[in-house]
């Protein structure tokens, strides 16, 4: 670890610039977009990329393994060969913070704040203290505080994520999530509809809710009347110039039948699905504390491509989960053969501190586990691959996010979240415009087309 203390500045001077550099999931990304928008109201301007900034935010993940270690090695990075005026003032934020705070302000002496995912909005008097030469630790978790005293949304960009939901109570027993995000709580229903109405103002054409049980979000109308995920949905879905609606991630045995039936009905919501199943064994399903059975996942499955035929499905697995057998993996592969899906995310079980798995018998051997993810990372691959190959011929529409390298290059995404590249005359894009593109080649994880048509908002 390098010998910069922190704070940067000498006291009483204040970083200009700032970074934050987001890990894990797409709430840290949210979490630091928001960090951000404060730090913009405390008078700092985020770094132009490739520039060094006055204040670096690691936004990180604890889900798996050796994020804590890649926090060190990145401290380390950030401050080695600098003087104490050069290196960068650093605060630690996200699920690290949260379980390691301490730890890491008596590992890095060079961090001056330490801030939990639940008490970010404090950031700005943190900086204020860590100007005065102060180093902060927050790592407190009031329930809902946080969102009430954010500032206003002001980020500009076709596709916006709103946290609807944090917090988990489902204590599956290999997650640390219960414990660095803490209990379930949903936001009230007025305040999201109000942030996705400013979202939509400053440019959002896409909004995916976002939570780590998204569908378990439940809460009052403005009328006080009790609504699920499907009736926020349907709200959020009335502002005119929003276009398509997304969640993620949700829980099997959280669906409603409003939030299938809501699939048929809404136009706007898209059909992709994220949907975490984890393994394909009963046994080790009742291990993992998942309260579900891989028959109750499929049949939920069926239902969702009942009320939206084309539905992608996209999942999550962990592979040799302790105690899991040979035989218990292949129904793993069984279940991904029978799902077909469109993309998944699968990783190796990681023993996180203090999760009940952690401690069990029977841990199965690395090489074991390296084995298993190929084996599954094969048969999810070969299915994204023909879920690609088959939009071809297909012409849908595409959400203009971002530019391509080359002039005239643009990229978008499908109503299936497939990355779409095409080209276009100046005059016939731009950024958040909904294009119609005919698929006429697939790659592993995009595809390419030919525009047809621009369409009309
Ligand atoms: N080890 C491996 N993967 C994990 N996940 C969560 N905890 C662990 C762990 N301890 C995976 C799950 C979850 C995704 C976000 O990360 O598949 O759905
Ligand atoms: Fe973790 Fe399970 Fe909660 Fe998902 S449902 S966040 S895997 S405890």
């Amino acid at each position: 670890m390098s010998k910069i203390t922190a704070p940067k500045t000498p006291p009483g001077q204040a970083p200009k610039t700032y970074r934050v550099k987001n890990f894990g999931c797409q709430m840290n990304v949210y979490d630091g977009e928001r960090m951000g928008e404060m730090l913009d109201g405390q008078g700092l301007s985020a770094a132009p990329e490739g520039e060094d900034a006055d204040l670096v935010v690691l936004n990180t993940c604890h889900i798996r393994e050796r994020a804590a270690e890649k926090i060190y090695s990145d401290i380390g990075r950030m401050t080695k060969g600098k003087t104490q005026e050069k290196a960068p003032m650093i605060a630690v934020a996200g699920c690290v913070a949260q379980a390691e705070g301490e730890e890491i302000m008596k590992r890095a002496p060079s961090v001056s704040m330490v801030v939990g995912p639940q008490a970010y909005h404090r950031l700005p008097d943190m900086l204020g203290k860590a100007v005065q030469g102060e180093r902060v630790a927050d790592t407190d978790m009031p329930a809902i505080a946080k969102f009430a005293a954010l500032p206003a949304r002001k980020r500009r960009s076709p596709t916006a994520f709103l946290t609807v939901q944090e917090g988990c109570d489902k204590f599956c027993t290999y997650c640390v999530v219960p414990y660095t995000r803490g209990a379930e709580i949903s936001r009230p229903f007025d305040d999201l509809v109000a942030e996705a109405h400013t979202l939509v103002e400053t440019g959002a054409r896409e909004i995916t809710l976002l939570g780590q049980n998204v569908n378990a979000w439940s809460g009052p109308d403005g009328a006080g009347a009790h609504q699920g995920l499907d009736g926020l949905i349907r709200e959020i879905a009335k502002i005119p110039e929003l276009q398509r609606i997304r969640y993620m991630t949700s829980h099997p045995n959280d669906f409603t039948p409003g939030l299938i039936a809501a699939h048929a009905e809404v136009d706007k919501l898209m059909p992709y699905l994220h949907l975490p199943v984890q393994a394909g064994s009963d046994r080790v399903l009742k291990a993992m504390n998942r309260n579900h059975t891989a028959g109750g996942y499929l049949r939920l499955l069926e239902q969702m491509r009942e009320a939206r035929p084309d539905m992608a499905l996209s999942g999550d697995f962990i592979v040799g989960f302790p105690g899991e057998t040979e035989a218990e993996f292949e129904e793993t592969l069984q279940l991904v053969d029978e799902v077909r899906y469109a993309q998944a995310y699968s990783f190796k079980y990681s023993p996180r501190p203090g999760t009940p798995a952690a401690t069990m018998d029977n841990q199965i051997p690395i090489e074991v586990m390296d084995d298993r993810l190929q084996r599954l990372q094969a048969r999810i691959n070969r299915d994204q691959r023909a879920f690609n190959d088959a939009s071809i011929g297909k012409t849908c529409d595409v959400l203009i996010e971002r530019k391509g390298k080359h002039d005239g290059q643009w990229l978008g995404k499908s109503p299936w979240l497939q990355s779409v590249w095409f080209e276009a005359e100046p005059d016939q894009a731009a950024l958040g415009d909904m294009v119609r593109v005919e698929i006429a080649e697939a790659g592993p994880n995009s595809v390419q087309g030919v525009l047809r048509e621009t369409v009309a908002v």
